[in-house]
C-alpha cells in the first residue's frame, strides 16, 4: 500500500497505521459480513464512513471479494451498471474462467471501456436502456452469487438511488438483494434522515432489512494518543495540552481533525508549541474565507443570520426560543423554522440526537464555526 505525503491524510486510505481507532465498529461489520448480514452505516458526513469501509475491506479481502461503489455522481440505473460493470472487470480479467462470464454480460451492450489513468482499472461505459440495465446488475448479482469466496458489496451514497428517475428503484434493488445468500452489502450514507426513512419506515422495501450502525466522533483520549504517536515517532515533540486544544478546535470531527494535524505536520517547525497550530489553523480559515462569502451569496438574509447563530452558539437545542431569536435579531420563529429548513436542505446545517435522545442543531463546517466565532461583523 502506498505510504501517504503526511501521516494524516485527508483523502483515501493508506492501510491501518494511518487509520484511528473504530475497533468496535470494524468488530460489528465483521459480525455482520461473517454471519451473512447486510449492513446500513450512517454517519455524519466527513466522520469517517467511507474510510472505515476501506478499513474494512484491507481486514476481510482474504475472506471476500469485496467490491466498493460510490454512487453519488450516479444519475441512472445506466450509471450503477456502468459502477457495478467497472469494479467486477477491475476484480477478473477477460481472460480469467469468472472474467469471461462477467465480461460476456457486459459485453452484450457493446460497452466502451477506457482505463483509469492512474490506477489503470477499467472504466466501462455502456448506454442502456433502463430494462437492459436492470436485466445485466440482476445478471451480475447473480454472477457474484455463484462465486466461491462470498461477496460483500459496499454501496457509498446509497441515497442518491432515490434521484434516479427510474420508478421505484428501492423495491426493484430490494428483490433482487433479498434473493442472494453469497453476496451481503453496506449501504452507506450521510444524510441521515434520507436513510433512515428507507430502512426504518415499514412502508419501504428495505425495512428492517439490515443491521444499523451509526458511527459518531472518535474517542478523544484514543485520538490524542494516535496524533502523539505519529508526531513523536517523527521526532516532532508536542504537549497534550497542545493535542488537547487541537481536538476541540477541530470539534473531533475526524476530517476537521486530519485537516489540521496534516497542516501542522507539514510546518517546517520541530516542536509543536500552541503557537504553531493556532498559526496553522488560521491559515486554514484565510484559504477557506471564499466558501464562506459564497454562503453568504447564496443565501437570504434571514437563512444567513441563522447559519452565524448556530455557528456561534454550538449545539442549539432550541432554535425558536426567545433568547436564541432576540440575541441573535432572527426575526419571528416561524422565519427560523422557514430558513432551518433550508439550511437542513442545502446540507448547511445538521440535526442530531444526543445520547439522551434530544435532537439539536450544528453546523456542518466547523471551519465556519471557529471563523464566525473570530469575526462577528460579517
Ligand atoms: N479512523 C480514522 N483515522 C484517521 N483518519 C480518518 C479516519 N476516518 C476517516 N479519516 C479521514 O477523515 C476524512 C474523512 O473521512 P471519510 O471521507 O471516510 O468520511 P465520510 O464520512 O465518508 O465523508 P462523506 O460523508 O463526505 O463521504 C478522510 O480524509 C479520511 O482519510
Ligand atoms: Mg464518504
Amino acid at each position: 500500500m502506498k505510504r501517504p505525503l503526511t501521516p494524516f491524510p485527508t483523502t483515501g486510505y493508506f492501510g491501518p497505521t494511518y487509520f484511528c481507532d473504530r475497533e468496535n465498529e470494524l468488530d460489528q461489520l465483521i459480525r455482520n459480513c461473517s454471519g451473512g448480514n447486510s449492513t446500513t452505516l450512517i454517519a455524519l458526513r466527513r466522520l469517517g464512513k467511507t474510510a472505515l469501509i476501506r478499513h474494512l475491506f484491507h481486514h476481510v479481502n482474504k475472506d471476500f471479494v469485496t467490491i466498493y461503489l460510490d454512487i453519488l455522481a450516479t444519475e441512472s440505473l445506466g450509471d450503477l451498471l456502468n459502477k457495478l460493470s467497472s469494479a467486477i472487470a477491475g476484480i477478473w480479467t477477460e481472460r480469467s474462467a469468472p472474467g469471461q462470464k462477467a465480461w460476456k454480460m457486459i459485453r452484450s451492450l457493446r460497452p466502451v471501456i477506457s482505463y483509469d489513468a492512474l490506477s489503470g482499472a477499467p472504466i466501462v461505459s455502456v448506454k442502456s436502456t433502463p430494462e437492459e440495465s436492470k436485466k445485466t446488475i440482476a445478471e451480475l448479482l447473480a454472477f457474484l452469487e455463484k462465486q466461491q469466496r462470498p461477496v460483500l458489496v459496499a454501496i457509498d451514497e446509497f441515497q442518491q438511488i432515490l434521484e434516479y428517475p427510474e420508478e421505484h428503484t428501492d423495491a426493484w434493488l430490494r428483490s433482487l438483494v433479498q434473493n442472494l445468500g453469497n453476496v451481503n452489502f453496506i449501504f452507506s450514507g450521510s444524510q441521515q434522515h434520507i436513510m433512515r426513512e428507507l430502512f426504518t419506515d415499514p412502508g419501504r422495501p428495505f425495512y428492517r432489512s439490515t443491521q444499523f450502525l451509526k458511527i459518531g466522533k472518535i474517542d478523544p483520549e484514543i485520538y490524542a494518543n494516535f496524533i502523539a504517536g505519529h508526531f513523536r515517532r517523527r521526532s516532532r515533540p508536542v504537549d497534550d495540552q497542545v493535542i488537547k486544544d487541537i481536538l476541540k478546535w477541530a470539534d473531533g470531527h475526524t476530517y476537521y481533525v486530519q485537516l489540521l494535524c496534516n497542516r501542522i505536520f507539514l510546518s517546517k517547525s520541530r516542536k509543536i508549541t500552541p503557537s504553531v497550530w493556532k498559526e496553522e489553523a488560521s491559515r486554514i480559515l484565510k484559504e477557506q474565507e471564499f466558501v464562506f462569502f459564497g454562503y453568504r451569496e447564496m443565501l437570504t438574509k434571514n437563512q444567513w443570520s441563522l447559519l452565524k447563530a448556530v455557528a456561534s452558539e454550538g449545539p442549539v437545542y432550541h432554535p425558536t426560543n426567545a433568547t436564541f431569536i432576540s440575541t441573535h435579531a432572527l426575526g419571528s420563529s416561524a422565519s427560523v423554522l422557514r430558513s432551518l429548513d433550508a439550511l437542513l436542505r442545502m446540507e448547511l446545517v445538521y440535526k442530531e440526537q444526543d445520547e439522551k435522545g434530544k435532537s439539536y442543531y450544528g453546523v456542518y463546517d466547523i471551519l465556519f464555526s471557529r471563523w464566525i466565532s473570530g469575526i462577528r461583523s460579517v
